[in-house]
């Protein structure tokens, strides 16, 4: 999978997506994560990305020319399941929507700054918007971080145990039950017995209710969703 970011801050990407399982995933060959600067298509010698806005409002609003240049400069040389805007109006990233983005073959993601951008490109341009919270960010930047890293981990193999994508909180709207590890005693505070006993059916068992117990205790709104 490849996914191509647009913004006009590349540098706050590294560190993000070049560490830990997105770094594996890219080495693997796995997944593809291709920062784009969008001053690079920008048509004047300022290398200006954004403007006054019609209407005389606050802020300044990012331009149509530079976006529409650096998109269709990327659909010229693949096809694109989608090509996304990131933004507080947009449709709220969850756990199912990383997982049909993990099975797509290319994604863009232009990540929205200042005021906003142009609404002709979220018009004619933008087939999808997400929000990754009811919250206002400065730039779009660490929600597609975010996205990548949500959508990258599920991609086959990316995780050496697979498993374990599987059995993330949300995957089956439960949260994930408790995990600990040696020593089995640490100041007098214990693991429950259950995990060392070897018996895997009673294992699953608790891991389940434990599961069920914590959603219904911290999300009960998980337990009334239908994805
Ligand atoms: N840009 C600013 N705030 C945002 C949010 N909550 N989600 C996605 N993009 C954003």
């Amino acid at each position: 999978m490849r996914i191509d970011i647009i913004s006009v801050l590349p540098q706050m990407f590294t560190g993000l997506i070049d560490c830990s399982i997105l770094k594996r995933a890219q080495e693997k060959g796995l997944a593809e994560i291709v920062i784009h600067n969008l001053r690079d298509y920008t048509v004047d010698k300022h290398r200006k990305v954004d403007d006054y806005p019609f209407g005389g409002e606050a802020g300044m609003v990012m331009l149509i020319e530079p976006i529409d240049n650096a998109i269709s400069h990327l659909k010229q040389q693949r096809i694109y399941d989608e090509v996304i805007y990131t933004s507080p109006d947009g449709e709220v990233f969850n756990q199912p929507m990383a997982n049909q983005m993990s099975s797509y073959e290319n994604i863009i993601i232009l990540c929205g700054h200042y005021k906003g951008i142009d609404y002709r490109i979220r018009e004619h341009l933008i087939t999808k918007e997400v929000s990754i919270g009811d919250f206002v960010l400065t730039g779009g930047e660490l929600a597609a971080a975010v996205m990548a890293d949500a959508i990258v981990r599920l991609i086959p193999g990316a995780i050496g145990d697979e498993q374990s994508a599987l059995s993330d909180s949300f995957q089956d709207n439960l949260l994930a039950p408790p995990v600990y590890t040696r020593p089995a005693e640490y100041k007098g505070w214990k693991v429950p017995e259950i995990l060392l006993s070897g018996h895997q059916a009673k294992i699953d068992d608790w891991k389940l209710q434990q599961a069920m117990e914590r959603t219904e205790r911290l999300r009960p709104d998980l337990l009334d969703k239908k994805y």
